[in-house]
């Protein structure tokens, strides 16, 4: 653990399948006013809406509602719900709901007493929040980006064509949040191993860049072999409490600070999957993994012994008669075949790009890279492999 960190997290998690018992409870501190966020309809159809707006009542809370927050929420939303909370004088902002639903709550919380336009202050210039923020807490609904356990927001600018994803300090991080993976069972499986794609990918964004023999890097490669084996179950069978349970907590670990500590990372296949996401709006996870294989195969070479590492601890490949070329490129086949027997998309195409979009995606994302920082047109050679890709 060459390099010096400072971690701290002070969301407090309740999880497994009495964890919503605790609500009542968080609410006794947290004010009269709480703004209930959710997305398009999951919740009412599941029941969970009527528990917790049961919960809120027998609490005597007053209910500000914003609903219908969108897969890549906008940052018109955004302002949508900070007028919200302006009007009502909002305490908390519960969201209820996947990573867009939290990752909402959470630029609402830093953006409804902003000076001055929040897009560009938070999310285009990066400054440090200077205003009052929103308390805001979570119910999880759909594992794979960790939203509810760290302090990213990630939010699209539709007039901008930009998807632009910050990591706030952690007093952004949900104060609290419940994590029961019974509330999973009803994603339908698109999502499911979209979000068990994003999982892992966050996981590599840390794993693939320098510092290379660190605590962190081999409990990433403990949480992958996890994710592995539990997919594969919840693949087969999606009411299998273990399996979702694993994937849920693996997700939350995944993405959390405490996964990446005294390591440089990359977060390249997330650059250029948020500009992806900003021109098609597809699903991340998704997006994500039509942009890794193309990469990997590209980027191995400039960090050889840690995709060799990746292939042998991760996927088991046997490295007796082989080059290391040989051996870090069967990793990546090996990940390949477990993606596509997931049914995750790989394909471009599929998710809506079209053949115009890539240049401007190309020309548009952050370049950053662990092993090498990209250029726009190798970007772009990934992404016309990624469009020829089935
Ligand atoms: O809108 P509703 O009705 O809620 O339906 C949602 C949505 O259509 C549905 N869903 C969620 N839980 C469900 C359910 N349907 C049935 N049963 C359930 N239990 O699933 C759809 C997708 O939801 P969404 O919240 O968009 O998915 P996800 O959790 O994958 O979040 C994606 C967003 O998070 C960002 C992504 O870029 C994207 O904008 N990310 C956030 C990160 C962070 N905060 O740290 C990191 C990630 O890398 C990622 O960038
Ligand atoms: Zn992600």
């Amino acid at each position: 653990m060459n390099l010096d960190f400072t971690y701290q997290n002070p969301t407090k998690v309740y999880f497994g399948k009495t964890a919503l018992d605790n609500l009542s409870s968080e609410f006794v501190s947290c004010g009269d006013t709480i703004m209930l966020a959710y997305g398009k309809g999951a919740i009412k159809k599941s029941g969970l809406y009527d528990q917790i707006a049961s919960i809120l009542k027998k609490s005597g809370k007053n209910i500000v509602e914003l609903s219908g927050i969108m897969a890549n929420p906008t940052y018109e939303k955004v302002m949508e719900g900070a007028a919200l909370v302006r009007e009502n004088k909002v305490d908390l902002i519960l969201a209820v709901g996947g990573g867009s639903v939290i990752d909402c709550a959470k630029a609402i919380s830093v953006s409804a007493y902003c000076k001055g336009d929040a897009w560009t202050r938070y999310w285009l210039k990066f400054e440090p929040v200077d205003n009052e923020i929103i308390p805001v807490a979570s119910i999880l609904t759909l594992a794979g980006t960790g939203s509810e356990m760290n302090g990213g927001s990630v939010i699209t600018n539709d007039d901008m064509k930009l998807k632009i994803g910050r990591v706030f300090p952690s007093n952004v991080n949900p104060k609290f949040s419940i994590l029961n993976p019974e509330y999973t069972f009803t994603l339908p499986k698109y999502q499911m191993v979209s979000g068990i794609f994003d999982m892992m990918s966050h996981l590599m964004e840390t794993y693939f860049s320098g510092e290379d023999d660190t605590t962190t890097d081999y409990m990433i490669e403990g949480v992958l072999r996890s994710i592995m084996s539990s997919a594969k179950i919840a693949v087969k069978d999606p009411k299998d409490y273990e399996a979702r349970s694993n994937l849920m907590w693996s997700s939350t670990l995944a993405m959390n600070p405490i996964m990446g500590l005294s390591k440089t990372q990359d977060w390249e296949v997330h650059m250029i999957e948020h500009q992806l996401g900003a021109y098609t709006n597809c699903t991340h996870g998704m997006g994500l993994a039509a942009i890794s294989f193309p990469y990997y195969r590209y980027i191995y070479q400039f960090g050889l012994d840690k995709f060799v590492r990746f292939a042998k601890q991760v996927w088991g490949v046997d490295e007796t008669g082989k080059t290391k070329q040989d051996v870090a490129l069967e990793g990546i086949d090996a990940m390949e075949t477990f993606v596509k027997q997931c049914g995750i998309v790989t394909s471009l195409k599929e998710l809506g790009a079209t053949e115009e979009m890539l240049p401007l995606i190309a020309n548009s994302t952050v370049l950053l890279g662990g092993y090498k920082v990209l250029t726009a047109e190798e970007v772009l050679e990934i992404l016309k492999t990624a469009y020829a890709q089935a």
